[in-house]
């Protein structure tokens, strides 16, 4: 497999409390190349590994076996902190992604400075605050006139929306999205998936976006991956995805994994 550009998962294992009744083989054997500027959606049932693979990518979760590599460096054994600087994330819980007793822009900054060996100093330079500005006023929620508003002020929706601005605004090597909309009133959720999809595209950002809604899995994204029980059993390009419907889509999970599709949140919203 050429590992020079973008994201390569190399037979990706991730056994939780191995040799013990409660083993669980949560990654089996994931090989996975994602090229730079793909968007991939990734669904599957609930504890189908979704999570662990982003954890295991993003190096919260330790890989069993297998290995790692971000544009030609093998990341397997780098420390999370360390990879954060090249790996932004954004959680389901917008409580997540920043710092609640906060400034919005005390939280901005250490995102820009994230990546740089340079230490923060207390006060936030000017064009520093100009820039942070333009990119708050581009969500479009009035934040850029709140600089200095606390972040546990803000709605699941304004905090969520800060969490991808700060996840992205030091143009991350790659995004992990896992759910991150799903917490999210269904209004609300929508303008945060406009706003995934248009920062995903201005800054040509390698995104990994774990959804449980096939339709979102279906609307955004150039490829469309599903895993089942540790493993990645369909993975389709954007060519087929255009023309698939959520129908298209489980008939084709019952074909692959040769199962009923559990009665779960894949189909209940
Ligand atoms: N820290 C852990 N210790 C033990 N088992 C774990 C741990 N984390 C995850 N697992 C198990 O690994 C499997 C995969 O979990 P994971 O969270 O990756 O699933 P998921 O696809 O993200 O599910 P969901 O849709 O519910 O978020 C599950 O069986 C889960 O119980
Ligand atoms: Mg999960």
């Amino acid at each position: 497999m050429n590992v020079d550009t973008g994201l390569v998962c190399q037979s990706l294992r991730k056994v939780f409390l191995a040799r013990s009744v409660n083993e669980v083989v949560a990654l089996d054997d994931i090989s996975l190349r994602v090229e730079p500027g793909d968007f991939v959606t990734v669904i599957g049932s609930n504890g189908s590994g979704k999570s662990t693979l982003l954890n295991t990518i993003a190096g919260t979760v330790r890989a069993t076996s297998g290995s790692i590599w971000l544009d030609g460096e093998d990341i397997t054994g780098v420390p999370e902190h360390v990879r954060a600087r090249s790996i932004g994330r954004v959680f389901q819980d917008p409580r997540a992604g920043t710092a609640p007793s906060m400034s919005i822009q005390e939280n901005l900054a250490m995102a820009y400075m994230r990546g740089h060996t340079r230490t923060l100093r207390p006060g936030v330079p000017s064009p520093l605050k100009k820039q942070m500005r333009e990119a708050l006023s581009a969500l479009g929620m009035g934040l850029e006139d709140r600089l200095t508003t606390q972040v546990n002020k803000l709605s699941g929706g304004q905090r969520q929306a800060l969490s991808l601005l700060m996840a992205t605004v030091a143009r991350p090597r790659l995004l992990l999205l896992d759910e991150h909309t799903a917490a999210l009133d269904p209004n609300v959720a929508a303008t945060i998936m406009d706003l995934t999809g248009k920062l995903v595209q201005q800054l040509h950002l390698t995104t990994l976006m774990v959804t449980h809604n096939m339709e979102i899995a279906l609307e955004w994204g150039n490829r469309l991956v599903m895993m089942h029980a540790g493993r990645v059993i369909l993975d389709v390009p954007g060519s087929e995805k255009q023309a698939l419907t959520v129908a298209g889509l489980v008939d084709k999970f019952h074909e692959v994994s040769g199962e009923k599709l559990a009665v779960d949140r894949l189909l209940l919203e």
